[in-house]
Order: structure tokens, then C-alpha cells, then sequence
């Protein structure tokens, strides 16, 4: 197949929702349709079988949620679809933002009888300040859930969205009867038989045929329907693929996952309403996904991803082009060529080696400790950058020491490790080496994956002591010498790890006054990298 017949099939997307939405089941039933995994074995030791396919550490398991983001690929009608798995809790946002960076749509799970919850407010708005596609899928529909009419408001109101259902759910809960194809116009029945395999042949009845459709679903709920439709009709945004193309305007899908309804009918739509990778903008200008050689970026780094093999591993995600194994490239942020190593993709629980990979995929390798979040590879003899990847300002701050001095080679060599990671920043205190970090965060859960990752990968204890701190500002300009610049009694004086000097305060209002008081001082929420 030509390349771009290759790039064309892809469609490569970011799946996101608050922890128990039902985001891993649904990945699971779309690799069921790309079978890749028979899940037909699998549905008692669910639990287990769901771990395995997109969870890797332990932490996450403890806690029922998603702590790191995985990849999966797997074919489906004539398209490759490449599936991004994010973090589903706010204190991972940042995680989830890089991840939606390496995707060209996303797809938003939300359970149906909860709604946009508070903890996950902050992730969906990251993805709508993206201005990718964004798809929703209303799940739990074979369980009570609220008003539809109510929870599209929500999704507006939230994400700041207009929403456009293409189906409507008919019932729900114990009287859950389907969902209506807007389209189409027809009445598709909801079965719940259908667990663990396919989905077998649909039913479909016309709403106009009123005797049958009356039959299917009942008198009640078919009066019903046609009330809410005529209502729809009136009142909801239009559907406008250019608008979708700009995430101004979200389609909606209502369906089970746990029950496999609805799912193939959101996949059908979905690919014809997603396009494959598009062009994306460099220093040097637009680069074209198939006319352009190979490019990529790295939108993630991990660690220890397996303990036994003590790997880092960089994500990149392919711009442009073809990559072949053993192809020397150009590391753009390092100025050299080098051999990408190790060459993989995620599949369920495994990772093989890749010979090829297009536009659009996301491929592992192996890191030696050279590659940073927003590096750009290019084919040999190619010179360019795609934009860098934001850090988002840590919003707590404590003090982390290794509690045995002993090991302060590998405490070292963890905390600096999972810094270069971007879970967390570290910063320095003037007259303090190594043995004392600071330590900032966007979310304070990542307190703890840090606790746990210390010790569990690199066998070293911390104490870690919060700081009242919640505002970070780099010196810019400062008109005078740092040790002279006269703060709030709460102010603290520290540097990043590459040594750019920095202030922490407890309060905004500290912020204006250091300001207030040193003139020329110059301060700035965001470093450059
Ligand atoms: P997440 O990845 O978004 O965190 O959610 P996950 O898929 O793990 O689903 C969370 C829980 O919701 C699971 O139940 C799962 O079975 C259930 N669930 C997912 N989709 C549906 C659905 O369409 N309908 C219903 N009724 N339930 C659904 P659990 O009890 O936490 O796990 P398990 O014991 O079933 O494995």
C-alpha cells in the first residue's frame, strides 16, 4: 500500500473521561471490534483483563484510576485506529494535555447518570483549549441516568461547546428500549445479550412505521420519543462538519458500553466524521503528512514502564512520513543523527517491535536519556520544530528528603529521572545541593505516585513535608541583585533545575507586592524550555 493510502486509513484519537465513566470498557470493546483481543473469555475476570490491557502500575490499580497514558492500535473497517489512553483524574491534567497534543481528535466519556463532575471540570476544559474534534459518548444508558436534555446543557455549559446528538436515547435503566439514529431515523433496539462478543444484526424500525415501532418499544416511550425529537429538532445545534473539524461543536452518542450497544455505531460514525493526520505547523512552515518525509515529536516520556527491564522509553508521535526500522534520523533539539532504538508499539499488555509505522502512529523508543517532552525528529538532512509542549505552572510545593543518606545516588537519580518525566519540577534551594528538593506539582496526587514511584522503582524512602506555597514566578528581569529583591515574609528564593532563579508565594496578593516594591523586577508564570 502506498503511503498515502496508509496515512489516509489512520485516525488517531485521545480517550478521555473522570476515573469510572467507563472509558477502559469502551476501549475494550472497540479492540474487540478490531479483534484484537477476545474478550469472550474475559468478561468474568474483568477486572483483571481490563488491568492488564491499559494500566501498568500498581498505584493505579490501588486507586482505581489511570495514572499513565498508553497507546493502543488496532484495525478496523479499512482504517488504523490509533487509541491514546489519558489519565482520568484533574490532578493528571497535564498528562492528559501532552497526550491531546499527539491526537487529532478526541473522544469524552461521561456516565450518564453523573454527568461533568467537579474532578474532572479541569481535564475536559484542557481538551476543549486544544481545538481538536471532540466526540462524546454518553455511557451507562442501561443504568437510570439523568435528564438528556439536561446533561447536553451541562457539556455546553462546561466545556464551553455546543453539542449535536446523533442519536437520541430512548429510556434508560430498567427501561432502556435503544437509541434513535437522527439520521436514518430509525428506532435501533437495545439488547443487552451481547456482552463480550459483537454486536449482532441490529434491529432497525422506522419511526414512521408507528404500529411496529409502538410494539418495540411501547406506547409510552414512543410518545415520548417523538416529543423529544420534535423538541430536538427546534431547539439543537445543526450538524456542521467544519465546526466539528474545530471543536466548536461536539456530536453526540448515547449507549452501554458494559452491554456492547451503541459502540459500533459510534465507531461508524466517528470515522467518517474524524480525518486522517493533517498537516501541522513548524518553524519553516506547514509540513505536509504525506508529502513530507518523516517527522515526529516526543509528547511523553516513561520510566521503568517495565521493572525488570529498567527502560525508558520516549513516545513519539509521527507527523509526517514513513518510519522504517533502523532509519537514521535527525534529533533536532540534540543537533545530531541518531538511530531510534528499539523501535515499539503497544498492543493490549504487549509491546512488539515495529518494522513500519505512518503518519499518525505512536511508536516507543528506547531512550538513553537524551530525549526532552517537545523534542522534533526529522528524516536525516531535515531541519525544522514543531512547537514545544507547554508546562503547565505546579501548583503545590513540599520539601522532599531521602530519609536514609545512604541512598543518595538513587534518590537522586529517581527524583531527576521522574522530573525529565514532566510528573513533577524540581527546584533548589540557593545553599542546598542535592540532598533537598523542592518539589512542585499540578496536582497533589502526584505527591503520592511519586512516594510510591521512589520507592517501589528506585528503593528509596522520603520525607516529604507540603509547603504553603501555591504560586511559582521566574525572574525575568530584576533590575537588581536576587538576593536584594525585597519580598513578603512569605516569599521564597529558589532556582529550576537549570538553574534560572525563581520566587514562590503563598498568596497573589505577595506577588503584586514584591512587584509593588521592586521596581524593574520582571516576573513570569511560565519558564521557557
Ligand atoms: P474507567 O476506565 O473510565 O475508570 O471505567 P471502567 O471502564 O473501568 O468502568 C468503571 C465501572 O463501570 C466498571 O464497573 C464497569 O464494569 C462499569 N461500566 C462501564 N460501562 C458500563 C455500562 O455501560 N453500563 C454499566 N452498567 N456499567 C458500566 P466495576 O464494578 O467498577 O468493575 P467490574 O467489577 O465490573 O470490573
Amino acid at each position: 500500500m502506498s503511503i498515502e493510502k496508509e496515512i489516509q486509513k489512520r485516525r488517531t484519537f485521545a480517550i478521555i473521561s473522570h476515573p469510572d465513566a467507563g472509558k477502559t470498557t469502551l476501549t475494550e470493546k472497540f479492540l474487540l471490534y478490531g479483534g484484537q483481543i477476545n474478550l469472550a473469555g474475559s468478561v468474568k475476570g474483568k477486572a483483571t483483563a481490563r488491568h492488564a490491557v491499559s494500566d501498568w502500575m500498581q498505584i493505579e490499580k490501588e486507586r482505581g484510576i489511570s495514572v499513565t497514558s498508553s497507546v493502543l492500535q488496532f484495525e478496523y473497517g479499512g482504517f488504523c485506529i490509533n487509541i491514546l489512553d489519558t489519565p482520568g483524574h484533574q490532578d493528571f491534567s497535564e498528562d492528559t494535555y501532552r497526550t491531546l497534543m499527539a491526537a487529532d481528535s478526541a473522544v469524552m466519556v461521561i456516565d450518564g447518570a453523573r454527568g461533568v463532575e467537579p474532578q474532572t471540570r479541569k481535564l475536559f476544559k484542557v481538551c476543549g483549549r486544544q481545538g481538536i474534534p471532540i466526540f462524546t459518548f454518553i455511557n451507562k444508558l442501561d443504568r437510570d441516568a439523568r435528564d438528556t436534555f439536561e446533561l447536553l446543557d451541562e457539556i455546553e455549559q462546561e466545556l464551553g461547546i455546543r453539542t449535536c446528538p446523533i442519536n437520541w436515547p430512548i429510556g434508560s435503566g430498567k427501561s432502556f428500549k435503544g437509541v434513535y439514529d437522527r439520521e436514518t431515523k430509525e428506532i435501533v433496539e437495545f439488547r443487552d445479550t451481547m456482552k463480550g462478543t459483537k454486536e449482532g444484526e441490529e434491529t432497525r424500525i422506522s419511526i414512521e412505521d408507528e404500529e411496529a415501532a409502538k410494539e418495540q418499544i411501547g406506547e409510552e416511550a414512543y410518545a415520548l420519543l417523538n416529543d423529544e425529537i420534535e423538541l430536538l429538532d427546534g431547539a439543537s445545534d445543526e450538524f456542521d462538519q467544519e465546526k466539528v473539524d474545530h471543536g466548536k461543536l461536539s456530536p453526540v452518542f448515547f449507549g452501554s458500553a458494559l452491554t456492547n450497544f451503541g459502540v459500533e455505531i459510534f465507531l461508524k460514525h466517528f470515522l467518517k466524521m474524524t480525518a486522517p493526520p493533517l498537516p501541522r505547523k513548524a518553524d519553516i512552515g506547514i509540513i505536509d503528512p504525506v508529502k513530507s518525509g518523516f517527522s515526529a515529536f516526543v509528547f511523553k516520556i516513561q520510566a521503568n514502564m517495565n521493572k525488570a527491564h529498567r527502560d525508558r522509553i520516549a513516545f513519539m508521535r509521527i507527523c509526517s512520513g514513513k518510519f522504517e526500522a533502523g532509519m537514521t534520523v535527525y534529533h533536532v533539539q540534540e543537533g545530531k543523527d541518531v538511530r531510534l532504538i528499539q523501535p515499539q508499539q503497544m498492543m493490549a499488555d504487549e509491546r512488539h517491535v515495529v518494522d513500519q509505522a505512518y503518519a499518525g502512529d505512536i511508536i516507543g523508543v528506547f531512550d538513553p536519556g537524551v530525549y526532552a517532552i517537545g523534542d522534533t525528529i526529522c528524516a536525516s538532512g531535515s531541519n525544522f520544530r514543531y512547537a514545544g509542549i507547554p508546562t503547565f505552572a505546579p501548583e503545590h510545593f513540599a520539601r522532599v528528603r531521602q530519609a536514609d543518606t545512604m541512598k543518595r545516588k538513587q534518590f537522586v537519580k529517581g527524583i531527576t529521572q521522574i522530573a525529565q518525566e514532566g510528573a513533577i519540577q524540581i527546584f533548589q534551594e540557593e545553599n542546598y545541593g542535592m540532598e533537598e528538593i523542592i518539589v512542585g506539582v499540578v496536582g497533589v496526587l502526584q505527591f503520592e505516585v511519586l512516594e510510591y514511584r521512589l520507592n517501589n522503582e528506585y528503593n528509596v524512602e522520603i520525607a516529604l513535608e507540603k509547603l504553603p506555597y501555591e504560586h511559582i514566578r521566574w525572574i525575568k528581569e530584576c533590575g537588581t541583585e536576587i538576593e536584594s529583591i525585597k519580598g513578603t515574609s512569605d516569599m521564597k528564593r529558589l532556582k529550576d533545575m537549570k538553574g534560572r532563579p525563581l520566587l514562590l508565594f503563598v498568596n497573589a496578593w505577595s506577588i503584586g507586592m514584591t512587584l509593588d516594591r521592586n521596581p524593574g523586577l520582571v516576573l513570569e508564570e511560565f519558564s521557557e524550555n
